[in-house]
């Protein structure tokens, strides 16, 4: 089964992809992670992620174990990794470039451990719309720019990084933005995907929802 849970940041993507993972025994791939990656490889060389050039050639040797040794790096997960990400995200090369890796995962799915799963929960902005546009479940959930904001800047401050909201609020409409009209795969729902705002929704209510959704389909 594969199961697609796309929208823009901070929306609660991740925390609601890893526990439908955990409750239908799937695995979990967030394909931010390697948008981040390559994001991250960058800023490490000192290089500009807008650096087209560099950027491409950081796609096509991305891996997924070079993936999790960045993954470690401070700036993973940071505003700063977040930002680089986004902008390689919207360079149409490095997307085409990443493609093949989201897809091939789906043909032989795994958990961590190495062990082999019966399917995949996707989380990203276009795993519905071009990475599995076959999948089972296409789920978008979406939530304010200012509830989104308010998450992250707690999930920060949570892991003892610097944050102020405005900026965090600043950046997550730039994000927003450049998502949105990028001219490859720009982050938008796919036809047959199921919308849910969750700016009023505990991840719970949001969980039982998706759900209930899955299980009507199984
Ligand atoms: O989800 P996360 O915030 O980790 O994603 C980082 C960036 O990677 C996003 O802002 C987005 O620009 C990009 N991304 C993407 N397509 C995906 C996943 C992430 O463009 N499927």
């Amino acid at each position: 089964m594969i199961i697609t849970i796309d929208g823009p940041a901070a929306a609660g993507k991740g925390t609601l992809s890893s526990k439908l993972a955990q409750k239908y025994n799937l695995a979990y791939f967030d394909t931010g992670m390697i948008y981040r990656a390559v994001g991250v490889d960058l800023i490490t060389k000192g290089v500009n992620p807008d650096d087209e050039t560099q950027a491409l050639a950081s796609a096509q040797s991305m891996t997924f174990s070079k993936m999790m040794d960045l993954s470690k790096h401070t700036d993973f997960r940071s505003n700063l990794g977040g930002q680089a990400a986004s902008k390689v995200a919207s360079q149409t090369p490095v997307r085409h470039a990443l493609l093949k890796m989201q897809q091939d995962f789906a043909l032989n799915p795994q958990f961590e451990n190495g062990q082999k799963a019966d399917g995949v929960v996707y989380d990203g902005r276009d795993t519905g719309t071009v990475v599995c546009p076959n999948a089972d479940v296409k789920i978008f959930i979406t939530a304010s720019p200012e509830v989104r904001a308010m998450r992250r800047h707690k999930e920060f401050i949570e892991k003892g990084l610097d944050s102020d909201y405005e900026e965090v609020l600043a950046q997550t409409k730039e994000r927003d933005l450049r998502d949105s009209t990028r001219a490859t795969a720009p982050l938008k729902p796919a036809d047959d995907a199921i919308i849910i705002d969750t700016s009023n929704l505990a991840i719970e209510e949001v969980f039982n929802k998706v759900c209930a959704i899955i299980d009507s389909k199984i």
